[in-house]
């Protein structure tokens, strides 16, 4: 009865976000010392829901009783206002009545689904991204949740990796800022406000960077290559107010890093002074053992908090091993109470404190799945999401003259498909398939039919004849081809990422019908396809977009929306090519990449192009865009004053448009080799037909930096190119400074 008293008392004094107090340590510390050994090992154990699994159960708890007794401290795959509310409910008979933290990988959107993160990234628009996230926190928090597991902000180079779905692309630059707008969205106003959930920024570190792309495998990477291309994008999720972080599943240079004490204790909380907890990836703690990294449950429990894991999920280490490690001196209390005191913390800045079932709201949650809005920020994302590849002779966009289309595909008419892989699983599917969004957009005035032609991958050709006979009585052809759901995503790691032969067959043979045809390509990766891309006039990267993309789709084949966005990854030519980056280091035999020149003695391959098939950066419009005047307020940079870089953007075209306009910078001679060039900055401009502007950038210090051979971040003197460029291989303007120190 003392401890309800007291713990009453402490609800009381607790405030949230809006007034964010230093009392929260004193209150964490409260009741950090009423709790005993094994009731602060609870709430270092988070434990998956058995309705949904995203990772092997591992059995062997009662989850209920555990609840009851104060042995949980946070679930995962529990969701749903009434759902949340009776778990917490049972939180609430523990002894100290702690409330528990529900936590869901919400990747992109939660009942509404939004474009999969890769193809988000492609909008290069960071407000459309933070308001994607908004909307995913807004209904997901609405329904319990408190917590998601987003964003992935590995940097991926390697599309037969399948989680390169999930993160914002190969760029080190883009990929922080994405990292951000994604923080921001999800946290809103702040923890506190019912409509924020803690952001988490996973997978730390270098998850992105396996061993031929397959999933959870060894990463070996230099020191430099870390700091600089992966380490930068969950700085910024840590300065955007990222609550939490997620290690994950892989080694780093032989130490797994769930166990690895540089990465959590000496960059994360240390160098970094990052004040969030940190949880572990499904199991992988325990994982520690595979690894043999661990002898058994006790040892990887003992390894893993030592090196600054506070929370393990599901892995079952913590509640089976770790009092036991404390009592035998072997972990240090100290440590124990660290990582609880973090994890309360976030329990009394949420509010949780004052009232553990502030989420559990049945009627704001029907409010937020019914609002309105919902359907028009999908559309607007996923239209925003689509990279115009090809359009040759200007068939797209279509006109309205059009009168008969053949929509042909495995993919045309699937509903799953379109929400992609790491969607919230919903009773019934709610996307808008390409069918539909044609059918709706052109009601009785076209006629669209549809044949599938073939499945994604089996072999049967048995659906081509009649494809075809509906093809050649059209005048259009629309052709819908991919990836279904299950291709990419956790542990969907892919040898060969061409478009499958079957669809390729389709493809070739309704060009041969010699009607127009435009190709659809729906995938959660990059993805090969070279026959298509060389031979088919009209091709756009529609990715996986989610609830809306039939009409996201329709509204850019008929010119409702101009497309706008540029890729993020780089496409190979061939998965030979793999890993592949546009900024890669200089080398002493630099490749042509004049095509087809001859590479003898230089760098890449004698049976293949260097360049890939479409670079970082790249993506059409239905308008052009001029570039010119450049102009630099100074060449040289001394004394850390900025240079300002301006030039005219000029829309040439016959219709409003929006261009993403790029900044590349590349030192020239510096004390450690540098890439060829490295994004420093970008926008998206908005232009009417003949309109033009200034569009101008800032290159400061940060734009400069390099680390060192001490892994210092420093500006060295000497000659930088600053380039502008539609892409990293379409350079526009050119010019050059100098630095003085
Ligand atoms: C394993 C995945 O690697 C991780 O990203 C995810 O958040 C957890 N499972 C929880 O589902």
């Amino acid at each position: 009865m003392k401890y309800f008293f007291f713990l009453f008392f402490l609800c009381e004094l607790s405030t949230t976000a809006e007034a964010q107090s230093p009392d929260f340590h004193r209150q964490v510390d409260s009741v950090l010392n009423l709790m005993t050994l094994d009731e602060k090992i609870g709430q270092l154990n988070q434990l998956s829901g058995k309705e949904e699994a995203t990772g092997p159960l591992s059995g062997g708890s009662n989850l209920l009783t555990d609840i009851r007794t104060g042995k949980v401290g946070s679930l995962l795959n529990a969701r749903g206002a009434k759902r949340t509310r009776e778990l917490q409910m049972l939180a609430m008979e523990s002894r100290l009545k702690i409330p528990l933290l529900f936590g869901l990988d919400v990747i992109h959107g939660y009942r509404t689904t939004l474009p999969i993160p890769l193809a988000e990234s492609c909008s290069w628009d960071l407000r459309l991204m933070e308001q994607s996230a908004r909307l995913a926190a807004i209904q997901a928090a609405s329904s319990g949740i408190h917590w998601t597991f987003a964003p992935m902000v590995d940097i991926s180079r390697d599309p037969r990796w399948g989680r390169v779905m999930e993160a914002a692309g190969e760029d080190p630059y883009l990929g922080s800022e994405i990292a951000k707008a994604r923080v921001k969205g999800f946290q809103g106003k702040g923890l506190g406000h019912t409509d924020a959930v803690m952001a988490c920024a996973k997978s730390f570190a270098a998850y992105g960077a396996p061993v031929g792309g397959r999933d959870y495998g060894s990463v070996d990477m230099s020191d430099r290559t870390l700091w600089q291309v992966y380490l930068p994008p969950f700085k910024a999720a840590l300065d955007a107010g990222a609550a939490t972080f997620m290690n994950g599943l892989n080694d780093l240079n032989g130490i797994p890093v769930t166990g690895n004490q540089y990465l959590q204790r000496d960059i994360l909380k240390g160098r970094w002074s990052f004040k969030g907890f940190i949880v572990s990836d499904w199991g992988s703690v325990r994982e520690m053992i595979a690894h043999g990294y661990a002898k058994d449950n006790y040892d990887a429990a003992a390894k893993a908090i030592s090196a600054g894991c506070d929370m393990d999920m599901e892995g079952k280490c913590y509640a089976g091993d770790l009092a036991q490690a404390v009592k035998d001196g072997k972990v240090p209390v100290e440590l124990i109470n660290d990582a609880v005191s973090r994890i309360l913390y976030k329990k009394f800045e949420m509010g949780l404190f004052d009232d553990p079932y502030r989420y559990c709201d049945e009627k704001r949650e029907s409010q937020t799945f019914n609002d309105p809005q919902n359907k028009a920020i999908a559309r607007d994302v996923a239209r925003k999401s689509i990279v115009l590849l090809k359009n040759e002779r200007d068939i797209l966009p279509l006109s309205n003259t059009v009168k008969t289309i053949a929509l042909i595909g495995p993919l045309a008419n699937s509903k799953k498909d379109m929400s992609g892989s790491w969607n919230v699983r919903w009773p019934e599917d709610n996307a808008v398939t390409v069918y539909d969004g044609l059918t709706k957009r052109l009601g009785d005035k076209v006629k669209v039919s549809y044949e599938k032609g073939c499945d994604v991958s089996d072999t049967s050709r048995a659906g081509f004849k009649s494809a075809l006979s509906m093809a050649r009585q059209s005048d259009i052809i629309i052709v819908s081809v991919g990836e279904t759901k299950e291709m990419s995503g956790e542990a969907k790691s892919r040898s060969d990422i061409t478009i499958p032969d079957v669809q390729e067959e389709l493809v070739k043979q309704l060009c041969a019908s010699g009607k127009p045809v435009i190709v659809l390509i729906s995938a959660g990766r990059p993805l090969v396809f070279n026959w298509i891309a060389d031979n088919v006039p009209v091709v756009l990267y529609t990715w996986w977009l989610g609830d809306e993309a039939g009409n996201a789709i329709a509204d850019v084949l008929f010119g409702d929306y101009n497309p706008s966005a540029k890729l993020t990854m780089t496409f190979p030519a061939s998965v030979g090519q793999i890993p592949v980056f546009y900024n890669y280091y200089s080398t002493g035999r630099p490749a042509s990449t004049v095509k087809g020149s001859n590479n003898n003695y230089r760098t890449g391959y004698i049976d293949l192009d260097f360049n890939p098939k479409y670079p970082f950066g790249y993506g059409l419009s239905y308008t052009s865009f001029k570039y010119s005047n450049l102009s630099l307020s100074d060449t040289s940079f001394k004394n850390d004053q900025s240079i300002n870089v301006s030039f005219r953007l000029t829309n040439t075209g016959h219709r409003f448009g929006e261009e993403i306009v790029q900044l590349y910078i590349r030192d020239k001679v510096a004390s450690v080799v540098q890439p060829v060039k490295a994004l420093k900055g970008f926008q998206k401009v908005k232009l009417g037909p003949g309109e033009s502007t200034q569009v101008n950038f800032k290159i400061d210090r940060a734009a400069l930096s390099i680390y060192n051979q001490n892994l210092e971040e420093v500006v060295e003197p000497g000659d930088f190119d600053i380039m502008i460029g539609a892409s990293s291989a379409d350079i526009r303007l050119q010019s050059k400074i100098h630095v003085i120190l």
